[in-house]
């Protein structure tokens, strides 16, 4: 089996993270432990290799090539932004919500970055989605002209997304306008009943049943002693590994996929034997204007919600909805611990949720904040010293992570594939911890233990690779660049003489 060889790789020794790199042995008692389903999907974590190597970033700057089969993100290519395409495209884009909420989605805010920046570089972007629905403003966006620098908007008859009603809308456009040079769907969007007959379709996966296998089963661990499995959970549990075999034949007749991890590329191309000429890496990006390492902005956060200014000997933060499955409990239970031992640590808590009131009544140490509004999220990150994310369910990829990087912080995580393999890529940038109670202690101890100066160190390593790879320009470009090259095979080449 391919594991095992990648056990060989040489890899950076990780001598802070919890779980000591597993032996073959080891690995072999597990395997050995688990069913064949768990096999099958446990090995996939062990093919990611540690994505920053010396070796391999520098075989990355050396590629040439066609990008088709590039197994790295493409966000780490140099791919110029600085002069208009060679050719303005007809995109057609199939989403589910466009973001009109004051708290949208990642994927609708992933939706929303990509396509109002390829419309201002002069592509025709048409977007295929679901009515606001009643009492929400409308988004912003032609809804009625092809206006130049902005997505055109089709909206169905309801806000339920009805993949029926949307082709229908995108033939009348294609009649009316002409062809469409590539379509793209935001996951599943466009169903596969259109979908595999459209030869230049690209579907960007936010999130994949065998990923929501491994969640399932972190979030099964984490139950406590006394809480009892609800049938719901165990019949959802169940049926996820139907939910990957159907996946892993239903996915082969789509033309190219856009995986938004490393370790969800690998997933695509060695678990749901998907050629690698249609598998692309493209990490999302976030808004490298929007979130920005600003001292002053975050002491004036401190101010704003009562930390106490020079006392604090470590603040982190959480954000996100408060439930059992993005790791509240995990988090509550080793915080509480920890604020005992460490009056000085506090925990400044952004969201709302089941946990909220919990988190309220822990005491002193946790600064509950509601629901922060997104104009007041760079001030938050700006605020902490470390920013947490306990999530038993990353599927895609968490854009938290990314925007508290940008703001120049460094990150503690669950240890899932896709969280080692492109965002804590290396030591500095933070740790990764088993998702149970001792583990997260453990690494929150160590940071208390490194204090306030070192996570700041961390912090700079930790913007300057955001800036290199999750900036929504590199991303941008990268769709930009596998748009073309859908279109006309000239684009595929890299480096290119017309265009890098
Ligand atoms: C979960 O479902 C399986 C069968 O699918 C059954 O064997 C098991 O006892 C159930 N577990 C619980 C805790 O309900
Ligand atoms: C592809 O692009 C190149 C370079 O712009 C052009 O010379 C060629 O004619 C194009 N091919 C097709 C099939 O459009």
């Amino acid at each position: 089996m391919a594991f095992s060889s990648s056990f060989h790789r040489p890899k950076k020794p990780h001598s802070n993270m919890l779980s000591l790199i597993p032996s073959f042995h080891t690995v072999l008692l597990f395997l050995l432990a688990l069913s064949a389903v768990a096999i099958i999907f446990l090995h996939t974590p062990a093919l990611s290799p540690c994505s920053t190597t010396a070796t391999a970033s520098s075989s990355r700057r050396a590629f040439s090539g066609d990008l088709r089969h590039v197994d790295f993100s493409w966000n780490s290519l140099r791919l110029t932004s600085d002069r208009p395409p060679p050719t303005a495209l007809r995109i057609a884009v199939f989403s589910r919500k466009w973001p009109v909420a004051t708290a949208p989605g990642g994927m609708e805010r992933h939706a929303l970055t990509l396509h109002s920046a390829l419309a201002r570089r002069g592509h025709r972007v048409h977007v295929f989605t679901s009515a606001p629905s009643s009492g929400e403003r409308p988004p912003e966006g032609g809804e009625e002209e092809e206006e130049p620098g902005r997505p055109r908007l089709h909206f169905l008859s309801d806000a339920r997304w009805r993949c029926d009603e949307a082709w229908g809308l995108y033939e009348a456009e294609a009649a009316r306008g002409g062809p469409f040079d590539v379509v793209h769907s935001e996951s599943v969007a466009l169903f596969h009943r259109w979908a595999r007959d459209v030869p230049n379709l690209v579907v960007s996966w936010h999130g994949i049943s065998l990923e929501a296998l491994h969640s399932g089963i972190y979030q099964d661990l984490a139950r406590g002693p006394d809480e009892p499995m609800t049938p719901a959970f165990n019949r959802s549990l169940a049926e996820s590994i139907y939910k990957v075999l159907s996946e892993i034949r239903f996915f082969r007749s789509y033309a190219h996929h856009v995986a938004i991890s490393d370790s969800t590329g690998e997933m695509l191309r060695d678990v749901y034997q998907i050629p690698s000429g249609r598998v692309h890496v493209i990490l999302n990006g976030v808004d490298e204007d929007k979130f920005a390492p600003d001292t002053r902005l975050g002491d004036a956060f401190r101010a704003e919600i009562g930390l106490p200014g020079g006392g604090a000997a470590l603040v982190m933060g959480v954000a996100g909805r408060l439930v059992k499955d993005k790791g509240h409990p995990l988090l509550f239970e080793a915080f509480s611990k920890l604020a005992s031992r460490h009056p000085n640590v506090y925990l400044v808590v952004a969201g709302s949720g089941p946990w909220a009131q919990r988190y309220a009544d822990l005491g002193a140490n946790v600064i509950a904040l509601g629901p922060v509004p997104p104009s007041k999220l760079n001030g938050f990150y700006n605020s902490l010293d470390v920013f947490l994310n306990p999530t038993l369910r990353p599927q895609g990829l968490d854009l938290t992570l990314m925007e508290a990087m940008q703001c120049g912080k460094p990150v503690v995580a669950t240890r899932f594939p896709s969280i080692k393999g492109t965002i804590v890529v290396e030591e500095e940038f933070g740790y990764t911890f088993s998702p149970n109670v001792e583990a997260l202690l453990e690494v929150l101890e160590k940071v208390v233990g490194e204090g306030k100066a070192r996570m700041a160190q961390r912090g700079r390593a930790c913007k300057e690779y955001a800036k290199s790879m999750f900036t929504a320009s590199k991303m941008a470009s990268a769709y930009e660049r596998l748009f073309l090259c859908i279109k006309n095979e000239t684009y595929c080449r890299y480096p290119s003489a017309l265009l890098d």
